[in-house]
């Protein structure tokens, strides 16, 4: 430390302010902590200067250092192929933290992995930049044929790739996550969150392949990113408050849901959601919220899906709440409150031919939902699109094709 940095200190110590943003930044780089980057050598289990006792993982010791370091610590991942295992990176931190991925991380292939929840975890840790051009390759070919939760519900899940959980403050740009096993990126119990310029790929036909999944967080951005995946782009689940997604470009995969919601009990209201300026190309639904029949009592309210492009989307706009994958739940109600939902400025063409499908609750009808500015065509042999309505309460204007049914 020089000796201006001491004296800044002290000063900081008298006048009784935090001075971390005086601090200059530091590198730890993960190469100066015995990482590999021939893609085979797990580098988790690397051990430090070979040291008997007080073993680190590569990674993980580069983090505790940079976490300890009270201006902002950067753990830097130079180029090359780093095999590694799961790690869950925790602060909270003394300074704030960039975790800079310039090479690519490789998921492991060996069964064991396949049964924790996480390859990649960060806890409890604000002002965090993820960031730096490099990948997660999550290795999913070698695990998706044991995802059977489409026949088994009691189905183990396999990892997401990069799991933020109580982390505020922080921003994620420029990755690229691959083949996840499970959900690529999942944000839970978080708060200002912005996710810019990240690029997710996975094949159409790999199960649960979530692009970005949210629940019991607020204030998330997902901004200027492409999502094609197996699953939904971007999900949205219990507790989501104050999202905004916006110029995504989604596809293959679901579309953009909001839900399923009210499967479990006492699931929290999810509300303030914007999706704007977004392009679903080939997805099995544009945008869409789903809720459980039977349900318990939850809402999804505030909701504005506007400027949104469809390229051949199966079910460009759809509420569905008698999501009931069993298919013996007929008379079965779903009690999820849903209210105040725009859909304003959507264009482009269906693959099939009920371009608009609002299928509401019995026990409690769709309030103030809003069809504004519609035009939908139905590319196929069956005639032109349709609009269905079922317990949908709420009105239509501007252009309408299909013609509304509000
Ligand atoms: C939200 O997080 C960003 C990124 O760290 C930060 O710059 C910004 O100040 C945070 N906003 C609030 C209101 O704390
Ligand atoms: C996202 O893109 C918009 C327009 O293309 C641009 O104005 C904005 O700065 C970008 N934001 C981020 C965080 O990349
Ligand atoms: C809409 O999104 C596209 C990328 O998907 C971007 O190029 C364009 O600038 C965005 N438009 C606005 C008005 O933000
Ligand atoms: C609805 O949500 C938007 C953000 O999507 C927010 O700006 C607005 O204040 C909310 N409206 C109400 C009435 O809460």
């Amino acid at each position: 430390m020089t000796t201006a940095t001491l004296l800044l200190l002290l000063l900081c110590y008298i006048v009784n302010v935090s001075c971390v943003v005086a601090l200059p930044p530091k590198v730890f780089n993960v190469m100066a902590y015995g990482a590999v980057n021939d893609g085979t050598k797990d580098n988790v289990k690397v051990k430090k200067k070979k040291k008997k006792k007080n073993i680190h993982m590569a990674f993980s010791a580069a983090w505790k250092d940079a976490c300890e370091y009270e201006g902002r610590g950067r753990v830097v991942i130079p180029r090359g192929v780093y095999a590694l295992g799961s790690v869950i990176f925790t602060g909270y931190c003394r300074g704030t933290m960039s975790f800079i991925i310039h090479g690519s991380l490789r998921a492991p292939t060996d069964r064991q992995s396949f049964s924790l929840d996480t390859w990649i975890g960060f806890r409890y840790v604000e002002y965090l930049t993820i960031k730096g051009g490099g990948y997660l390759d999550g290795q999913g070919h070698v695990a998706w044929h044991y995802n059977d939760c489409s026949t088994n519900f009691k189905c183990s899940k396999l990892p997401a790739s990069l799991r933020l959980d109580f982390v505020r403050n922080s921003w994620i740009h420029h990755i690229r996550s691959i083949n996840s096993k499970n959900t690529h990126l999942n944000i839970f119990a978080c708060h200002n969150i912005t996710i810019s310029n990240v690029r997710i790929n996975a094949p159409a036909d790999s199960p649960n392949t979530d692009g970005i999944h949210i629940g019991s967080s607020a204030n998330i951005r997902i901004l200027n990113s492409t999502i094609r995946t197996g699953d939904d782009c971007v999900s949205m689940v219990s507790g989501s408050r104050g999202i905004e997604v916006a110029n995504v470009r989604c596809g293959p995969g679901h579309g953009i849901s909001i839900g399923s919601l009210g499967r479990s009990h006492a699931e929290e209201p999810v509300t303030d959601i914007t999706v704007r300026n977004t392009t679903f190309v080939a997805t099995d639904n544009g945008v869409r919220i789903k809720t459980w029949a039977p349900s318990d009592a939850t809402s999804a309210s505030n909701i504005t899906f506007q400027d949104i492009n469809m390229i051949a989307v199966a079910n460009p706009i759809l509420i569905d709440q008698v999501y009931c994958p069993s298919g013996n739940c007929l008379e079965a109600q779903s009690n999820v409150e849903i209210r105040d939902v725009v859909f304003k400025n959507i264009r482009g063409t269906s693959s099939s031919e009920v371009a608009v499908k609002l299928q509401c609750s019995r026990a409690r009808p769709c309030r103030n939902v809003k069809l504004v500015d519609i035009n939908l065509a139905y590319r196929g042999l069956r005639g032109k699109s349709r609009a269905v309505c079922v317990n949908a309460l709420g009105s239509s204007s501007g252009t309408q094709i299909p013609s509304g049914c509000l």
